[in-house]
């Protein structure tokens, strides 16, 4: 297995600055590292160094990219003779909501999936809710006022707010119940070949039960406790471009090694 990483735009032998830790880590560790210009993919560009070995099995930590950015790596990937551990259809099941949501229905918020078109506020208004979460199919809003609307104008500003500051809706727009998570209580757990890892060792039951339901090579898994002491599914993420939040990065380098 190759690892790839992003290098620092400002400095091409250095992996970019986020992934120092991890970088030395995985690398001190006897895997296979390269660095490759994250900004010339756009330009089909792909030169990671050292360069892939023919056959190879390429893990792919880094920043998040959408849908066409993704095709673009895993196409290079191949091009250079190796082989991505996540494919592009994979990536899409656990990076994008509708990717994940029907299998995982009963354990996380309910979802529409709506055009960000002229027709949006008409269907929010149908669905009635006192209030909305709006996310695109990646992310949800971190600037202004936030993620939560209570009306379909405010859902529009919200949409407006995330092709704003990030560039693009991407995907479309999904509109989730709001659910009453208790504050601290959210934790991140990957999983790699169906089985679940911890940052404490202590796997919920309901992190078990989805590593079983979704089939896909690496992926992260967001839970949190409700006002009712339920645990919540928050989201599934892609495990290449997840951040490994609360991990201590010894714990952090038994996924990397599941993935080997
Ligand atoms: N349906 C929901 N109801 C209430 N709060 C939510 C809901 N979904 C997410 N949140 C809160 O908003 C945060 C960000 O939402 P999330 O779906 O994880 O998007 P992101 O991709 O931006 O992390 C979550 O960590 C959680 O605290
Ligand atoms: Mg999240």
């Amino acid at each position: 297995m190759r690892v790839l990483y992003p290098e620092n735009p400002l400095n091409k032998t250095q992996v970019d600055d986020p992934y120092h830790e991890e970088f030395t880590t995985v690398y001190g560790a006897g895997y296979q590292c390269s660095l490759f210009d994250f900004d010339a993919l756009t330009f089909e560009e792909f030169n990671p160094r050292p360069k892939i070995q023919p056959g190879e099995r390429v893990l792919y930590r880094g920043w998040m990219l959408n849908s066409h950015g993704y095709k673009t790596l895993a196409t290079q990937i191949e091009r250079k003779g190796g082989i991505p551990i996540t494919s592009y259809a994979d990536y899409l099941r656990c990076h994008h909501l509708p990717g994940w949501y029907q299998q995982c229905v009963d354990f996380t918020a309910e979802t529409y999936f709506l055009e960000a078109d002229e027709t949006l506020e008409t269907k929010i208004q149908a669905l009635g809710w006192e209030r909305y979460f709006v996310k695109d199919f990646v992310k949800s809003n971190t600037a202004g006022g936030g993620s939560i609307a209570n009306s379909p104008s405010e859902v529009r500003h919200i949409v407006d707010q995330i092709a704003t500051y990030r560039g693009e809706i991407e995907g479309g727009v999904a509109i989730r119940r709001v659910e009453n998570y208790l504050l601290n209580t959210e934790f991140r757990y990957f999983v790699v070949r169906g089985l679940p890892y911890s940052h404490d060792g202590e796997i919920p039951t309901l992190v078990k039960e989805i590593a079983n339901i979704i089939d896909a090579p690496f992926y992260s898994v967001d839970v949190a406790e409700n006002l009712a002491g339920e645990l919540r599914l928050v989201e599934l993420g892609d495990g290449q471009v997840s951040d490994k939040k609360t991990w201590p990065i010894s714990k952090f380098l038994e996924v990397i090694t599941a993935n080997a």
